[in-house]
C-alpha cells in the first residue's frame, strides 16, 4: 500500500522542486532574485488558498495591464506605483540621509526630449493655468553651487491632464529642460499645479475602485535634476495646503517636497517674466550629492 502523502507536503514539494531548479542558474544575483520570488509568490498563493478562478483573473488582469501600455501609456508603471512597489524601490536605492534632496516617484508621463530653453522662459505654450515662477539655486552637499546642472521639468496643464493625455494641448506643453547658471541658479515660469487623478479606465483603475480607493495625487510639478559627477534626483514639489497631501494614491509625498506657492501681486516683477499679476512664485533649493 502507497504512503499517504499530505496536501502540505504535496504543496511543500512543488514549491522545493522548482527552487532546486534554479540551483544551476550562474548569474548569482539572478539566482538570489529568483528563488526570494518563488518562494514569496508560493508563499502567498498559500496564504490565501487562492483559488483557480482567482489565478485566472489575475493572469487576464496582467494581461490587460500589458494590453494598456504604448508609447503613451504605462500602464505597469502605474500598477507598481498605486501599489507602493516604486516608492519603496525608491526608498532602498536613493536614501536621503546625505542632506541631498528627497527622490520621489517618475510616474508615467515623462517624455524625453523637450526643448532646452533659456532661463526665466515659461514651459506654458497655451497660457492656460495660473503662471508660477520656480527659482532658487542647484546646491552640493557642502552648499557649494553647482553650475549647469539640468533641470527637466513637466506637469499637467490646469484640467490635469499631461499634453499627452489631452488632444487640445500643444505638442510637449509644460515641459522644458533648463540649465542653472554660474552660480547655480534656475529660473522658470511654469504653472502652479493642480491636484488631478490617475487614469482608471484600465486594470489599475479596477484594482482601486475594488479596493475603495481614490485616484487622485496632490498637485505637483515634476523635476528631474542632474548635474556631471553627482546623483541624478527625481522628485517633485508639491503645493501646500493640498487636499491629497495625506492620501496620494502613489504614495510619494515626502516633507521636505511640499513648498508654499506665494502669490505675487508686484506689477513690476511680473514683468520681468513677462507675466501680468498677479502670479505665483515658489523659491526651492536643490541638492545633489556626488556620484
Ligand atoms: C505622476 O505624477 O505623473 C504620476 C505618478 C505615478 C502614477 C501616475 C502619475
Ligand atoms: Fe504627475
Amino acid at each position: 500500500m502507497s504512503e499517504v502523502i499530505s496536501k502540505e507536503a504535496v504543496e511543500e514539494k512543488i514549491t522545493q522542486n522548482v527552487l532546486n531548479s534554479l540551483e544551476q542558474t550562474p548569474d548569482p544575483r539572478l539566482k538570489t532574485i529568483m528563488t526570494a520570488l518563488i518562494s514569496h509568490l508560493h508563499g502567498f498563493v498559500r496564504e490565501v488558498e487562492l483559488t483557480e478562478a482567482e489565478w485566472f483573473y489575475a493572469i487576464q488582469f496582467l494581461t490587460r495591464v500589458g494590453q494598456m501600455c504604448d508609447d503613451k501609456r504605462q500602464e505597469f508603471i502605474l500598477l507598481s506605483d498605486t501599489l507602493g512597489v516604486s516608492m519603496l524601490v525608491d526608498a532602498i536605492n536613493h536614501p536621503s540621509n546625505e542632506g541631498n534632496t528627497e527622490n520621489t516617484v517618475f510616474g508615467p508621463f515623462y517624455r524625453g526630449g523637450a526643448q532646452e530653453l533659456p532661463l526665466g522662459a515659461n514651459i506654458s505654450q497655451d497660457g492656460k493655468g495660473e503662471p508660477a515662477v520656480v527659482r532658487g539655486r542647484v546646491l552640493n552637499t557642502k552648499g557649494e553651487p553647482i553650475a549647469n546642472a539640468l533641470l527637466d521639468v513637466w506637469e499637467t496643464n490646469e484640467n490635469g491632464l499631461y499634453e499627452q493625455q489631452d488632444p487640445d494641448q500643444p505638442d510637449m506643453n509644460l515641459r522644458g529642460k533648463f540649465h542653472s547658471d554660474n552660480q547655480g541658479i534656475y529660473y522658470f515660469v511654469g504653472i502652479k499645479p493642480v491636484s488631478y487623478g490617475i487614469p482608471t479606465d484600465g486594470p489599475v483603475g479596477e484594482m482601486l475602485r475594488g479596493t475603495a480607493r481614490h485616484p487622485f495625487r496632490p498637485a505637483h510639478i515634476h523635476l528631474l535634476v542632474s548635474a556631471e559627477d553627482y546623483a541624478p534626483v527625481t522628485t517633485h514639489l508639491f503645493v501646500r495646503g493640498d487636499e491629497y497631501l495625506g492620501s496620494d494614491a502613489v504614495f510619494g509625498v515626502k516633507d521636505s517636497l511640499i513648498v508654499d506657492f506665494v502669490q505675487n501681486d508686484s506689477v513690476e516683477e511680473a514683468a520681468r517674466y513677462q507675466l501680468k499679476a498677479p502670479f505665483y512664485t515658489v523659491e526651492y533649493d536643490f541638492i545633489l550629492k556626488p556620484q
